[in-house]
């Protein structure tokens, strides 16, 4: 597997890892998916909305209401989530595995003024796969720490193009988006990010 070029908190950062031609041919992919499984802004387990808008494509999809967080096997409307798309199982089969494919390609898109709280990732089964994001679009303050919360923490900006896996011991480490800054990228005609995260599920 390619070495990153730099690691940051335990996870391996791998900056401009598509070119600005994948990173459109990847636009055109997530346009189908969110036509198949439209975005949503899944509830808190306290009752708010959460101000990134979500969907999710493969066997299982991520969300959250007063119930708690979650992979569910349909999108809210009832329907299948689609499939994910090749050239995103592309870029894991590149940096993670041969052998195994994520369950799970969570899109979460930030418009104006979304951020995302320090959180784990831990609504997976096995921790020993690493959770794969990839970035497009407006550029973001990444924020991440250690195993618990309120420790230490450091952040990176993340552009349109890189991937930073969160594996080993950053598995569980505390992450979150600071902010998103418009007009920093091209990519997406109406602004804003895309983050996708892909997720080995059960
Ligand atoms: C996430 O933690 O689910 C998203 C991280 C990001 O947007 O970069
Ligand atoms: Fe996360």
């Amino acid at each position: 597997m390619p070495e990153p070029a730099a690691t940051i908190s335990g996870a391996a950062f791998h900056p401009g890892w598509l070119d600005a031609a994948g990173q459109a041919a990847l636009v055109g992919d997530l346009r189908a998916v969110i036509a198949a499984a439209p975005l949503f802004a899944p509830l808190t387990p306290w009752g708010k909305p959460m101000s990134v808008r979500m969907t999710s494509a493969g066997r299982y999809g991520w969300y959250s209401d007063r119930r708690g967080y979650r992979y569910v096997d349909r999108h809210p409307a009832g329907t299948p989530w689609p499939p994910i798309p090749e050239r995103v199982l592309a870029i894991w089969r590149s940096l993670v595995s041969l052998d195994r494919m994520p369950d799970c390609c969570l899109v979460n898109f930030y418009g104006d003024g979304a951020r995302m709280g320090l959180h784990q990732d831990r609504d997976e089964a096995d921790f020993g796969w690493p959770v794969l994001s990839v970035s497009l679009g407006d550029d973001a303050r990444f924020r991440i720490g250690g195993t618990e919360r309120g420790g230490k923490t450091e952040s990176v900006w993340l552009r349109s193009g890189d991937v930073l896996i969160l594996g080993g011991a950053a598995r569980l480490a505390y992450h979150g988006i600071d902010r998103v800054v418009p007009g920093t990228s091209a990519l997406l005609p109406r602004g804003g990010r895309v983050n996708l995260t892909l997720r080995v599920v059960d």
